[in-house]
């Protein structure tokens, strides 16, 4: 059993299990800390550094940590918005809008933070922030159709040689987790077209929607008809099978 550890947040008292990450601490508290590559649903990575936060431990100096990768295991003060903190934080949100200055999440960043454009950071900009939601997203599938490519402001994120990933089986997972949107994912009539490839698209049987692929169905191994209802549909069928309400 976990023990509980209490912690201070930005004057806030509270008591949380141990390994609680700072991150989540915070949404229990209802203090709310910037992310980009941390999503609830991939695991912790730790790139953009956005989540930063000052920890001060017992007889120790203040000292700034990821907080979606920083486990609590002590009493703790932790800061989220001191001066370190936002000085931190703008610094790393230039060099996001240095990487990629058309993404409106990023601009909406720079904007609250007052963080202009830096041109020497300029390198080869697009949408993507490299935040490996995605390839996270394919891992997490058991896949691997996008990953990195290069290092340093040249990383890119793309499939094996920069075709259209074989490995791929059209689910969108990575458009849906990139927070940028600089993954394109169009469905237009029965197809489905990512990373430069095609896929037919399923239709739900009752509504009719066009809501995953051929290929998706049969990875996850989901051949029945249930799996062929749009999500909508399945959770109307199911209430109506075990009489649930549904609003
Ligand atoms: S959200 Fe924590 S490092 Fe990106």
């Amino acid at each position: 059993m976990k023990n509980d550890v209490n912690i201070v947040m930005d004057g806030i008292r509270l008591s949380v299990p141990s390994e609680t990450t700072i991150l989540e601490a915070a949404g229990i508290a209802g203090v709310e800390i910037p992310t980009l590559c941390h999503h609830e649903a991939l695991p912790p990575d730790g790139n953009c550094r956005l989540c930063m936060v000052e920890v001060f431990r017992p007889k120790r100096r203040g000292q700034l940590v990821i907080s979606c990768m920083y486990p609590i295991r002590g009493p703790l003060q932790i800061k989220t918005k001191s001066d370190e903190v936002i000085g931190a934080r703008r610094f790393i949100i230039g060099l996001l809008l240095s990487r990629a200055p058309k993404s409106r999440t990023i601009h909406a960043l720079a904007e609250e933070y007052s963080v202009e454009i830096d041109p020497r950071f300029l390198f080869d900009p697009d949408e993507c922030a490299r935040c490996d939601r995605c390839v996270r997203a394919c891992e997490t599938l058991g896949l691997s159709a996008i990953g990195q490519a290069w290092r340093g402001f040249g990383k890119k994120i793309t499939p094996p040689f920069m075709e259209p990933p074989k490995d791929c089986i059209g689910c969108a997972a990575c458009a849906d987790v990139c927070p940028t949107d600089y993954i394109q994912c169009v469905d237009e009539d029965d197809t489905r077209t990512i990373w430069n490839r095609n896929f037919t698209l399923i239709r739900c049987p009752i509504c009719g929607e066009a809501h995953t692929t051929e290929e998706a169905l049969e990875y996850l191994g989901l051949e029945d008809l249930d799996a062929r209802l749009c999500p909508r549909c399945r959770k109307r069928e199911y209430a109506a099978k075990f009489k649930i309400f549904v609003p």
